[in-house]
């Protein structure tokens, strides 16, 4: 490990706002401040937003600023990456911020029963050749249904046109209430003013993405407890420009 990388993480020690649980962790000892975090950590009664997938968690800090009443988590488990989020949330003051590393495969085990109005997917890695990885799969959708709120709003922002097209369906597979949804964020008429602040919020990855080119895509939906969740049977062309996923003995042009 780099000694810039080494020094991040001794200071992330010491950085209040921070709860770092891998795995080798949280198998031990249980996680205490499940299903209070308000009292013990917010110390308020506000809603609790996460950006599951945050990496340098510019979500998580901006929507803290322009929402102070409500609670923002950013979560991941690449400790070097979110140094720069929690880091910038502890010199401007934000008390309305916290930042969990750990896995999202877990997640659940760091949040009680309706504890959370809403997630933010930020940029997540498509998965293109494991559905059980993807972040807006039904197994993960039953994941956050053991902490968010029955309906709880679900964002998903990325130039991943496969995330897009494979999320869209398992929206549709599911009759999901679907809310607002466009491929082409940035050229899109008729979003009003506060959503267009929200949603001009540029993350790392956004950005590079932007550079290259690539189209924003955006969709928020509700997730209500009710009812068994599908996996859509469909085929997905892969994103070309991410061939550096693809098995270099596959010449597979789509995946479910
Ligand atoms: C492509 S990056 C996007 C980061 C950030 N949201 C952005 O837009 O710049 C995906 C992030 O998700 C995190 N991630 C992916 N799978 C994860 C998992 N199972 N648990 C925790 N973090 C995960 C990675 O560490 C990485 O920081």
């Amino acid at each position: 490990m780099g000694k810039g990388k080494l020094q991040k993480f001794a200071e992330m020690e010491t950085f209040s706002n921070v709860f770092q649980y891998p795995f080798s962790v949280i198998e031990n000892v249980p996680f205490e401040m499940k299903g209070h975090w308000r009292e013990q950590y917010f110390h308020n009664d506000n809603p609790i937003v996460l950006e599951l997938g945050c990496g340098k968690g510019e979500y998580t800090v901006e929507l803290a600023r322009l929402y102070p009443q409500v609670n923002f988590i950013g979560v991941d488990i690449k400790g070097a990456r979110m140094h720069k989020g929690a880091k910038e949330a502890l010199t401007a003051g934000l008390s309305n911020v916290a930042f969990l590393r750990t896995n999202i495969e877990i997640i659940d085990r760091f949040f009680a029963k309706d504890e959370v109005q809403e997630i933010w997917l930020t940029f997540s890695d498509p998965q293109m050749k494991n559905p059980r990885k993807r972040l807006t799969s039904t197994y993960f959708m039953n994941r956050y249904r053991h902490f968010l709120v029955d309906g709880g709003l679900i964002h998903l922002k990325t130039d991943s046109n496969f995330l897009f097209t494979y999320t869209t369906y398992m929206v549709e597979a599911n009759r999901l209430p679907l809310l607002f949804r466009t491929e082409d964020l940035y050229h899109t008429d008729g979003i009003d003013e506060e959503t267009r602040k929200i949603l001009s919020i540029q993350t790392f990855y956004e950005a590079q993405w932007i550079a290259r080119g690539l189209n924003i895509r955006y969709m928020k939906f509700h997730l209500p407890q009710q009812g068994e969740l599908v996996e859509p049977d469909v085929e997905i062309p892969l994103d070309d420009y991410r061939s550096f996923h693809r098995d270099k003995r596959s010449s597979l042009e789509t995946s479910k």
